[in-house]
């Protein structure tokens, strides 16, 4: 099976009057694991079924290497699809189950034979081809819908939230084998996800997708470290947001004072931060892990002063929840590794939060 890239240009689709899909453009490559990630109702799975080809959009072309499959009927389009509710004939074997997409193409009884076995022990069910879909478990009742997908070697597999229904600690092992899977069959992979973890652990790329539009598109590490907006950032990861003023530009930094707090230069600021205006209202985002604290008055360059409210101990790090004049009540987290003085602050102290060189992180103010 060699993957195929996948193009979509401006598809949109509109339920009534509002947008499901609004635009969305994206270029997938040959053999590439992209994720399209996003809160419930962001459009998610309208954009799959668009590329499946159970629904039609209202503009736009997705194109499969060359062929612009837009209108193409779901069975000529040779995509694979596994949903989250397994969808799995329950009347059929497991064997009859995954041979079923070969038998509507008429191969041999030979050839599919052949073919499910591979299947089955792609997916490390050899010898389960006799069984009926209630005699497995979830996860092997998902693999088999995976063997299925897979079984007639489409160029391209959607997957709509396919572990979504299994407990953590199975979903977690078969993120691993579903990535494993399509690394050895080269195909090209569109998985689809609310959980930002499974995103990022699973993907060459990630897609964020808010209120069917595309947030923004790139490696997990582009994501974690640039996030286009507070959206971005506070979806993937934990994100701190301090409340700031913006006072101006100058000497190559974005002067904030955050409230509560000294004025400070920023190097790091943010694709928006060039548009913003003097004593425009702002957000300061840092991420737990580039915060550390120190007692109060010690060192130089703290974003803001703070009493310690709590210590949760998490074995590799220590993680702070800080209380500062600033963000209404919202409680800073610092996560510090165990030791460099970590292990010496105490609930109540009054401490100086300290940003890393280019933490930080400036956005127009969200509600976030
Ligand atoms: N068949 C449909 N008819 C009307 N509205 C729909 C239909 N399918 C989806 N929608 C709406 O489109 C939006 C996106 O839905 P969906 O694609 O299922 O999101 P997601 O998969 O990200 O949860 C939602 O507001 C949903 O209510
Ligand atoms: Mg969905």
């Amino acid at each position: 099976m060699i993957g195929e890239a996948l193009t979509l240009q401006g598809l949109e689709k509109r339920y009534d009057a509002s947008f499901a899909v609004n635009g969305i453009s994206l270029a997938i490559r040959a053999g590439e694991f992209l994720s399209i990630l996003g809160p419930s109702g962001s459009g998610k799975t309208t954009l799959l079924t668009m590329i499946a080809g159970f629904e039609t959009p209202n503009s736009g072309h997705i194109m499969i290497g060359r062929r612009d499959i837009t209108y193409l009927a779901p069975n000529r389009r040779n995509i694979g699809m596994v949903f989250q509710r397994y969808a799995l004939f329950p009347h059929l074997t497991v064997a009859a189950n995954i041979g079923f997409p070969l038998r509507m193409r008429r191969m041999s009884k030979d050839f599919i034979r052949r073919k499910v076995d591979a299947a089955l022990a792609q997916v490390h069910l050899d010898g389960y081809g006799d069984r009926y879909p209630h005699q497995l478990s979830g996860g092997q009742q998902q693999r088999v819908a995976v063997a299925r997908a897979i079984v007639f070697e489409p160029p391209v597999l959607l997957m709509d939230e396919p572990l979504g229904a299994l407990d953590k600690k199975l979903r977690e092992a078969l993120q691993m084998e579903v990535k494993g899977l399509q690394q050895r069959l080269g195909a090209t992979v569109v998985y689809v996800t609310h959980d930002q973890e499974e995103a990022l652990t699973m993907s060459d790329r990630v897609a964020v997708v808010a209120e069917g539009r595309l947030a923004q598109v790139g490696s997990p590490l582009e994501l974690y470290r640039s996030p286009a907006s507070a959206f971005v950032g506070d979806f993937i990861g934990r994100m701190n947001f301090i409340d700031a003023e913006y006072l101006g530009h100058s000497n190559g930094g974005h002067m904030v004072r955050p409230r509560g707090g000294n004025v400070i230069t920023m190097e790091a600021a943010s694709d928006e931060a060039s548009l913003f205006a003097a004593l425009q209202a702002v957000s300061i985002a840092a991420r737990p892990e580039r915060l550390s604290l120190a007692p109060h008055g010690r060192d130089r360059g703290a974003i803001l002063t703070g009493t310690i409210d709590a210590i949760v101990f998490a074995g590799s790090f220590f993680l702070f929840f800080v209380r500062t004049p600033n963000s209404d009540g919202r409680l800073l987290q610092i996560q510090m590794p165990v030791g460099h003085g970590s292990s010496l602050l105490r609930q109540g102290d009054l401490v100086d939060i300290l940003p890393e060189a280019s933490a930080l992180r400036l956005f127009s103010k969200t509600e976030a």
